[in-house]
């Protein structure tokens, strides 16, 4: 008999922890991995406008270079993969009219019959520009990504550590990014637990239903 879903996601959800220490004898197969990267491309965001980039460090050269710049943490150079997460410093009308030639193309609508719509993120976008909080809205999208990765990791029963112990702009540098129009803000390593990383067996600390659940 199948597992119940909601038991199996409850399960999964106490299962991952932020992983210390990773085995570097192990890799995510091609198949899990082609999951995980499309955890990340189909993400939600705001309107829609995916304001980000996902860097996959393959190099292992330069995740040695990195590791200095995350308060040297393991994980860096232990884990399975390791993405990085970059945010759209500004996103303008011209990014709009991409989007909406996109969803034009990709559903078969007239981009005329789409003005409305584009108007409306253009006013949206002007708004963030003038309290210059563009690339602030960006970073929460880029934070919707990487919560989706976590998950989509721990259904797969593959561990993570969501990493924001790191140097941004010394990433910006390390990856190329400075002209770009992105900039990293956080990363992610991916793999299989160490059996000597001590911090799996600690019990979660969290607040309570009560706590921070409000029924109305
Ligand atoms: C955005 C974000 C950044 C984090 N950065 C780090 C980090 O740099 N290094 C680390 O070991 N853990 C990091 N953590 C892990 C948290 O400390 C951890 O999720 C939290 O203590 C709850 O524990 P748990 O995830 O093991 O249940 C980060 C978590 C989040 C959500």
């Amino acid at each position: 008999m199948t597992q119940d879903i909601n038991a199996l996601i409850e399960q999964q959800l106490s299962w991952r922890y932020a992983t210390k220490r990773f085995d570097p004898t192990k890799t995510i197969s091609t198949k899990d991995w082609h999951s995980l990267e499309e955890s990340l491309r189909l993400a939600p965001s705001s309107f829609g406008l995916q304001p980000w980039k996902f860097i996959v460090v393959k190099n292992p050269e330069i995740r040695t270079q990195l590791q200095p710049l995350s308060w040297n943490q393991p994980q860096l150079v232990e884990a399975s993969h390791l993405v990085v997460i970059a945010a759209k410093k500004e996103v303008t009308h011209a990014d709009v009219e991409g989007f909406l030639a996109s969803i034009s193309e990709t559903r078969g609508v007239p981009v005329a019959a789409l003005q409305d719509y584009g108007g409306m993120m253009k006013g949206f976008l002007d708004a963030l520009a003038q309290q210059g909080t563009c690339e602030h809205w960006a970073t929460r999208q880029a934070y919707l990504a990487l919560g989706m990765l976590l998950s989509t990791a721990a259904l797969l029963k593959i561990d993570a550590c969501p990493l924001e112990g790191i140097n941004p702009v010394g990433y910006d540098e390390v990856l190329g990014l400075n002209q770009s129009g992105y900039s990293t803000k956080v990363a992610c390593a991916l793999g299989y637990r160490s059996s000597q990383d001590a911090s799996a067996s600690y019990a979660k600390v969290r607040q309570t239903r009560a706590q921070v659940m409000l029924d109305l």
